[in-house]
C-alpha cells in the first residue's frame, strides 16, 4: 500500500532503525526500487525530488520546469507509484525531496505524494519556520507528512554552536521541531550531496544525539535525516571511468560512519548519487556494447553526449536524445526496450 512517511517514521523511532530513501527520475526506476525492497521484505520511501518532478512531467530541460511541469510531473509518478504500492506486500511511501516552496510542495500533494520536504535551509532561521509551518498546516490537513531542514550541508571545520556555523545547532533544531510541528528534519552534521563529499568524512554525531535527547526530554516526536549520504562506490567510478568517463574526486560517506549514526538518532539515509553513478555505469556499457545503435541519428546524440560530457553523471544530461529516439521510434522497439532497462 501507498502510505504516508509519519507512520513509518513511527516504526523507525520506536525500533532505533534507519530506513534509506531513494530517488527516482523515471517510472521504471521506481518498479524496479519498490521490487528490490519486496527482496529484503522492506517498507520503502522513494523520492522525486522537486526538478526530477519537472523532469517526469516530459521537460528534458527540467532545470527551467515550470510549476505546471511539476504538477503533470507529480500526478505521473504518483499514479504509476500507487499501482505499484496497490499491488504490493510492503508499504511505500512516496516523498518530494527538497521542496523549494510553498507551490512545489502543494503540487506534488494535489499529484498524490504523501510525504512532502520544504527545503528553507537557506532561509534566516524565522523565515524558515514560517515556510515550514505553512507547509505542514497545508500538508496534515491532507493526510501528508512532512521534512524539513536546518542547516547548510557540508560544513567540515564548523564548530556547531558558533553563530556562522553550517552545521545544524541542536538547540535551534529542538526549537525548530516545536514551532513547525514537521515530522522530521534535515540536519547538517558533515554529509554533503553529490559525488565529492571529501575523504575519510567523520560525522559529528554529537549533534544528532544532542537533538534527540533534548526532543526526548520535551517529549516531542521527531524523526532525523541524515541527507547527502551516498557511499560513492569507488568500483563503479572506476568502471565509469574505464568506459569512457572521467569522474574525478570522488568519495562518499562510508557504511561504517552511516551504520554508527543510526543509533545516535539517525532515521532516514537519503541516496541519489550512488544510483546515478550506476545508471552511468550501465549507459556507458550499454553504448559500448550496442556500436551499430551509435548509427541512429538521435542515439548518436546520445553517444556524442557521454563523449563530451565525461564528468557528468545526471543520466537526466543525456536523456533529450533517449527520448527523442523514444518518441520518434528511429530505432526498433527491442532496441527501445533494451535502452530504457540501463536506467
Ligand atoms: O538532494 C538532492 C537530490 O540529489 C536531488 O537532486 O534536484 O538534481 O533531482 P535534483
Ligand atoms: P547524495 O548526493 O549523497 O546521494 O544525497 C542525496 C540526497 O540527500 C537527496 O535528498
Ligand atoms: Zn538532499
Amino acid at each position: 500500500p501507498l502510505i504516508p512517511l509519519r507512520p513509518l517514521l513511527e516504526t523507525v523511532d520506536k525500533y532505533h532503525f534507519a530506513q534509506g530513501a531513494f530517488n527516482v527520475n523515471a517510472v521504471a526506476q521506481a518498479k524496479a526500487a519498490i521490487e528490490v525492497h519486496e527482496m529484503f521484505r522492506s517498507a520503502a520511501i522513494l523520492q522525486g525530488a522537486d526538478l526530477a518532478n519537472g523532469f517526469m512531467g516530459g521537460r528534458t530541460d527540467f532545470q527551467n520546469a515550470t510549476l505546471e511541469d511539476k504538477k503533470i510531473g507529480a500526478r505521473n509518478i504518483a499514479n504509476a507509484v500507487k499501482k505499484f504500492a496497490e499491488n504490493s506486500p510492503i508499504p511505500v511511501v512516496l516523498h518530494l525531496d527538497h521542496g523549494r516552496d510553498f507551490d512545489s510542495c502543494k503540487a506534488a500533494i494535489e499529484g498524490g505524494y504523501t510525504s512532502v520536504m520544504i527545503d528553507g535551509s537557506s532561509l534566516p532561521f524565522d523565515e524558515n519556520v514560517e515556510l515550514t509551518r505553512e507547509v505542514v498546516k497545508y500538508a496534515h490537513a491532507r493526510g501528508v507528512s512532512v521534512e524539513g531542514e536546518l542547516g547548510v550541508l557540508a560544513g567540515v571545520e564548523d564548530h556547531v554552536f558558533a553563530a556562522n556555523s553550517t552545521y545544524t545547532n541542536p538547540l535551534k533544531a529542538v526549537e525548530f521541531f516545536k514551532k513547525t510541528g514537521c515530522d522530521a528534519l534535515a540536519i547538517s552534521y558533515g554529509t554533503m550531496h553529490g559525488a565529492s563529499k571529501g575523504k575519510d568524512v567523520k560525522l559529528r554525531r554529537e549533534i544528532p544525539i544532542a537533538v534527540k535527547e533534548c526532543l526526548m526530554h520535551e517529549n516531542i516526536f521527531g524523526v532525523l535525516v541524515s541527507h547527502g549520504s551516498s557511499t560513492v562506490p569507488q568500483y563503479i567510478v572506476d568502471e565509469i571511468n574505464t568506459l569512457g568517463g572521467n569522474i574525478k574526486n570522488a568519495h562518499g560517506i562510508s557504511i561504517d560512519e552511516l551504520k554508527a549514526a543510526i543509533p545516535c538518532g539517525i532515521g532516514k539515509i537519503n541516496v541519489d548519487t550512488d544510483i546515478r553513478l550506476a545508471v552511468t555505469r550501465n549507459m556507458r556499457e550499454f553504448f559500448k556494447n550496442h556500436p551499430d545503435m551509435a548509427q541512429s541519428p538521435s542515439i548518436g546524440g546520445v553517444c556524442r553526449l557521454l563523449e563530451e560530457k565525461r564528468e557528468q553523471f545526471d543520466p537526466r544530461a543525456f536523456f533529450p536524445p533517449i527520448m527523442d529516439t523514444v518518441m520518434y521510434g528511429s530505432i526498433p522497439d527491442d532496441d527501445v526496450a533494451a535502452l530504457m532497462s540501463v536506467v
